[in-house]
């Protein structure tokens, strides 16, 4: 190798080092045949450069270039030149020069690809995870990695530069319930017991606080056996953050500005410097979600006043029972043309995923205008369509209550059940950002410029926009009608808020927490809280969701026995890396930003992880699989 070994990279070449004798090595990107004139894009992490083999090369260098396809590894020598005026590709950052070839070795050869290597390649999920190594080659994946890297990189500098420390906790844990499923790693040394691989290291980072450590972070590995799906992964990473002698005010400021420095320095974007913040339970009134998309508004209303004075019996028994009604307007200017029956039909579809009974609706007049304004209805009816009839004399109200205008879409949602009324809309909501393009194409990394990785400009275009918004006073526990009993909202070792210490056990449902999300674009990005340092209210708190004092004692006393040794008051958060990569990269799956991601099976297809083990392997473990469940 040494010989041919690379003296500049395929994306440093400019106009300044023409006349330069350079060797590169790469990848064949495309090879095109001009008559005799062979153009070969050669390839690495760091661009592309073109090179040339001329009509009058010798027969050996004519004969190496006449073999190469695309992917073969080479090495190359030559010159750098200026191109002809003509020829400049001024989307490519080496694009005013080219390298003329004196000599070209074949590193390595490439077999017929299973895929084209494209910028973004058409191929299926599965065939680009089985081979994962040639599909991180395209423009796309380098990118996303890139990205990632810096991220993680900008992530530790702020870290670093707060005073935190990065401290490693085990990923040999003991099994603690609750929270989704453990992957479990049986032990050879004492048959029968598992560690379990952590879900978080939740409790290391509460115990590193009794420890006097102050400020902790880790960019750790998670493990969830739960079910995938685009922002969820087997496997995953969080930026774990603890802190001490803290109030919620100084975890969400410390994030904030965590996150405006990784905005920063890897985007080059400046977020303002404090986010909004939205109750749990005014988001989930508002936007019918406690993860609500803000890059577009179209609120949900109160429509209980009308629909108490109207007519539709179905409205009315929502309320009877105790429940909600609400209402969405879609404006207009949004639709074009107005929307049909059958687009309003696959709404009220997707409401009844979330369990709607139905999806009402009714219209402004498009010729209400000055009705509109005038507050009375005119000639024409103000309202048409759907449920309009039932709400004769109500018209004008309606529509100035709910901030309509002429030709303006009003749907409602009623449920016995309030929080049913609020999802179901929230969801359809979520489904029109998408549908009228409301989000479309925001935060995404647009494309290469050539499309087809034929050029790898050396940034991606500037992402858009990003809408932070932190969740607070989430309720501490939720009922589990399944068991019959209380949970923890968002894990046990979190504080209910002062003023409602005293009567925890009354009334559950009723506490607060001192709990927060960071929410991005309609994504939970980060989830913290601050904890339980009294031994006291820990026991409490373990009561009221079922754990009596020897359960607490054998699961979790290492912790609660920790906190009567003059632990301190803290709290903390975990932000997500994945996700937070994914919504900087523009993209919607977390694969996207995993080098080696498993798929919606929870399968690597590459090694095919899971994989079966040698019975020596079980014998050692004390391990017997039941007979028939092994295939
Ligand atoms: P939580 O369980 O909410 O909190 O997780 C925190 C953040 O981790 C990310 N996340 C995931 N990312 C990818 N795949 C998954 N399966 C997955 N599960 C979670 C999300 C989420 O917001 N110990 C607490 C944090 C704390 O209280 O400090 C915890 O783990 O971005």
């Amino acid at each position: 190798m040494d010989q041919h070994k690379r003296t500049a990279t395929c994306g440093e070449l400019r106009r300044a080092d023409a006349g330069k004798t350079v060797t590169l090595n790469g990848w064949v990107n495309r090879r095109r045949d001009h008559g005799g004139i062979v153009f070969i894009n050669l390839r690495d992490r760091y661009g592309i450069t073109q090179t040339v083999i001329g009509e009058d090369a010798p027969a050996e260098l004519a004969a190496a270039a006449a073999e190469l396809r695309n992917e073969y590894c080479i090495a190359v020598e030559g010159f750098v030149r200026l191109r002809p005026d003509s020829m400049v590709n001024p989307a490519m950052p080496t694009g005013e020069i080219e390298v003329a070839v004196q000599s070209l070795v074949i590193l390595n050869r490439c077999e017929v690809l299973p895929f084209q290597i494209d910028e973004e390649t058409k191929a299926g999920e599965d065939l680009r995870l089985s081979y994962r190594y040639l599909d991180l080659r395209s423009g796309g994946m380098q990118r996303r990695i890139r990205l990632r890297h810096e991220a993680a990189f900008a992530v530790r500098e702020w870290m670093n530069s707060q005073g935190f420390y990065e401290i490693e906790t085990p990923t040999f844990i003991r099994s603690t319930p609750e929270g989704a499923r453990d992957y479990l790693v049986p032990s050879r040394l004492y048959p029968g017991k598992f560690y379990a691989l952590p879900q978080s290291p939740q409790l290391y980072k509460q115990l590193l606080m009794a420890s006097g450590f102050d400020r902790y972070f880790q960019i750790a590995r998670c493990y969830r056996d739960e079910d995938a799906r685009g922002d969820r992964q087997p496997e995953f990473t969080q930026i774990d953050i603890e802190m001490s002698f803290v109030s919620r005010d100084d975890v969400l400021a410390m994030t904030e500005g965590l996150m405006g420095h990784v905005f920063k320095k890897v985007l080059g974007l400046d977020l303002p410097p404090r986010f909004k913040r939205l109750g749990y339970e005014e988001a989930m009134e508002t936007y019918g979600t406690d993860k609500p998309d803000l890059r577009f508004n179209l609120p949900l209303r109160d429509f209980a006043p009308y629909a108490a004075a109207g007519n539709f019996q179905a409205l009315k028994d929502s309320l009877a029972a105790g429940g909600a009604v609400k209402a969405l307007v879609v404006p207009a200017a949004l639709m074009t043309p107005p929307y049909s029956r059958r687009q309003i039909e696959e709404l009220e579809a997707h409401a009844k995923i979330y369990k709607a009974r139905g999806l009402a609706w009714m219209k402004v007049a498009a010729s209400a205008g000055n009705a509109v304004n005038s507050g009375g209805a005119g000639e024409t009816p103000l309202l048409e369509g759907g449920i309009s009839k039932f709400f004769t004399g109500q018209e004008a109200a309606i529509a100035k209550g709910l901030e309509a205008g002429p030709g303006d879409l009003i749907l409602i949602t009623a449920d016995a059940k309030r929080k049913i009324a609020n999802i179901a809309l929230g969801a359809v909501r979520s489904k029109l950002g998408k549908d009228l393009g409301l989000i479309g194409g925001a935060g995404a990394v647009q494309p290469d410029s050539a499309g087809t990785g034929a050029d790898m400009p050396e940034d991606a275009a500037v992402p858009g926009p990003f809408a932070f918004v932190w969740i607070v006073d989430f309720p501490l526990f939720e009922y589990d009608e399944e068991a019959g009993r209380w949970k923890a909202a968002h894990h046990m070792f979190s504080c209910p808020q002062e003023q409602y210490h005293a009567a925890l056990e009354q009334d559950p449902g009723a506490v607060k927490g001192d709990l927060y999300d960071l929410v991005l674009n309609g994504y939970e990005l980060a989830s913290g809280s601050i904890r339980i340092h009294d031994p006291e209210l820990q026991r409490r708190i373990f009561s009221i969701v079922g754990i009596g004092p020897e359960e607490a004692e054998a699961k979790f006393g290492f912790l609660t026995n920790a906190f009567k040794y003059g632990a301190p008051p803290h709290g903390g958060i975990a932000p997500g890396l994945d996700r937070l990569v994914m919504l900087m990269a523009g993209e919607t799956s977390i694969k996207e930003v995993i080098a080696f991601p498993k798929n919606s099976f929870a399968v690597n297809p590459m090694d095919n992880c899971p994989g079966g083990v040698e019975q020596k392997q079980l014998d050692e473990l004390h391990l017997a699989v039941k007979p028939g469940l092994v295939s």
